[in-house]
């Protein structure tokens, strides 16, 4: 479950592998590849589709870089700083490789991914001239050629312009594994240009995936094991890609028909943007079973004013008359958001309506930020930026409320019997976790069969960002196992997930 507070900050190594011996004749062992994910879950998604791209040129993953023939750094361009921390980053990564090459240990290609590689570009290449190679989120199928080249060449080498082909034709689908609950690319981009946000200059125009082949895609995912799929997009459900018939597929046709296929119990999708929450998606939510619910829709402020500046094409109460009508269809449904403080012009008034706007509606999770001026946005050189110390206060107050609202959240399902999906082994021997239908992952005593199926849990007990429970199907447990899964979730939530 991530975290309430988390900032932009987070960050995600994904590793699937275990440690490797350090690699002494890479010429005849498989190569090793560690990447380094930042940010958002669209990245997450991305380095296992450049593992997988890389693991059908003899690569395998580690879990350490000090094991590593190739490193990726798959970053992120959101946050404040990102690129200087890329930097020193990169400058460890160096001194690691020349002690390597120093001591005759094998060598080292550093590769830099992501939106800070394509907002940095040939200039990455300038100040850390020791890097391998510089590449675009638009080019990452060219990796495999871009490290050939890289053999031969002196230079760094730089790829970053957006492609002329679709990049969804080029990727392989990912590899190995088959999660219960898998995540499906069925967008990329964004035409939106909030005023606050890097993404439309660093993933460029939105473009959607055709519905054929995300249908394909998800039946492939299912017979592997898939039991739920979150369907990801920047602006998601600004999808609209071709159908078989030629015809455009909606986000709400799209998901109907991926509820059709058999053995595929649970459909999210992430991350919405609230302009485009039309009323067939609204509809979905009330009549098709399989879409869980819990809906991310971030409305970064509270202020009309403000709300005007960032450039986001709604009111407050745009945003609350789509809370309602999902409300309406869907009663139960979970809200989570995001929430931006101190952006330009702010004052005391309108973050106050940002507060307010959250006692109204009231949130069962969110991530909320401190306003970051990104380079090359408008926000940037908008007049009248906020204090930092005001931003800092801001987010203090407004976190105080969403925690609370949380933690009201979890508690209120205290006693239910909710479905769970179990996804995986939890910390603890004999204990399991899974997800409830709000998403909130839940810690129960049960063995490793059930992994794959949804039971019927019993919640026992709430924590700030997650659960315990017990099997409702059986009898009940003998007291020392139900007393081991309580004890078990006292640990911290496990942090692996994240929102664009
Ligand atoms: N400053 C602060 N927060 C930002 N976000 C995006 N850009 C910025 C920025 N410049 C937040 C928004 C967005 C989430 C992914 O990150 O709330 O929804
Ligand atoms: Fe697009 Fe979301 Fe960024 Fe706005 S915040 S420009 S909708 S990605």
């Amino acid at each position: 479950m991530p975290h309430m507070t988390q900032s932009p900050e987070g960050e995600l190594g994904r590793h699937h592998a275990e440690r490797a011996a350090a690699t002494t004749e890479p010429s005849t062992l498989p190569k090793k590849l560690h990447i380094k994910t930042y940010g958002c879950q669209m990245n997450v998604y991305d380095s296992e589709r450049m593992a997988g791209l890389l693991a059908r040129h003899g690569y395998t993953q580690v879990s350490d870089a000090a094991a590593a023939d190739l490193v990726v750094l798959n970053t992120c361009h959101i946050r404040e700083k990102a690129a200087e921390k890329v930097y020193s980053e990169l400058g460890r990564l160096r001194v690691m490789r020349d002690e390597r090459r120093a001591a005759g240990d094998g060598d080292l290609r550093l590769v830099v991914a992501g939106c800070v590689a394509q907002a940095e570009g040939a200039a990455m290449l300038e100040r850390a001239p020791f890097v391998d190679i510089v590449v675009g989120p638009q080019t990452y199928h060219r990796l495999p050629e871009l490290l050939a080249r890289r053999e031969r060449a002196a230079g760094g080498q730089l790829d970053t312009d957006f492609p002329l082909e679709s990049k969804f034709d080029l990727l392989p689908e990912s590899a190995g594994q088959s999660p219960i609950s898998a995540f499906l690319t069925i967008q990329e981009g964004c035409d939106k240009f909030c005023t606050f946000c890097v993404v439309p200059y660093t993933r460029g125009a939105e473009e959607s995936r055709p519905g054929a082949a995300i249908l394909a895609e998800a039946r492939r995912l299912v017979a592997g094991g898939a039991r739920e799929i979150t369907l990801l997009g920047q602006n998601v459900n600004a999808y609209h890609g071709q159908g078989p018939e030629g015809r455009s597929w909606s986000l709400a046709r799209l998901i109907r028909e991926l509820a059709a296929i058999d053995g595929l119990d649970r459909l999210r999708y992430t991350t919405s943007h609230p302009r485009d929450m039309d009323e067939e998606l609204i509809l979905a939510h009330g009549q098709v079973p399989a879409l869980m619910p819990f809906l991310h829709l971030p409305v970064q402020s509270g202020s009309d004013r403000v709300l005007q500046a960032m450039n986001r094409g709604y009111s407050a109460r745009d945003f609350e008359r789509v809370v309602d009508r999902l409300r309406e269809v869907r009663p139960d449904i979970a809200l989570s958001s995001d929430f931006i403080t101190g952006f330009p012009g702010e004052s005391d008034a309108e973050f106050e309506a940002t507060i307010d706007l959250v006692r109204r509606v009231g949130f069962a999770q969110a991530f909320s930020f401190k306003y970051s001026p990104r380079p090359g946005t408008p926000g940037a050189v908008m007049p009248r930026q906020v204090e930092e110390s005001v931003r800092g206060e801001r987010l203090a107050r407004l976190q105080t409320l969403l925690e609370a609202q949380a933690a009201d959240f979890n508690a209120r399902t205290v006693g239910l019997t909710l479905p769970v999906l179990f996804e995986r082994p939890g910390r603890h021997p004999g204990q399991l976790v899974g997800r409830t239908p709000y998403l909130q992952a839940v810690h129960v005593t049960a063995s490793a069969e059930s992994i794959g199926t949804i039971r019927p849990v019993e919640i026992a007990a709430a924590f700030p960002h997650s659960l315990a429970g017990r099997l409702a199907d059986q009898p009940p447990v003998a007291d020392p196992l139900t007393r081991g899964a309580l004890g078990a979730a006292h640990g911290p939530a496990q942090p692996e997930e994240t929102f664009a």
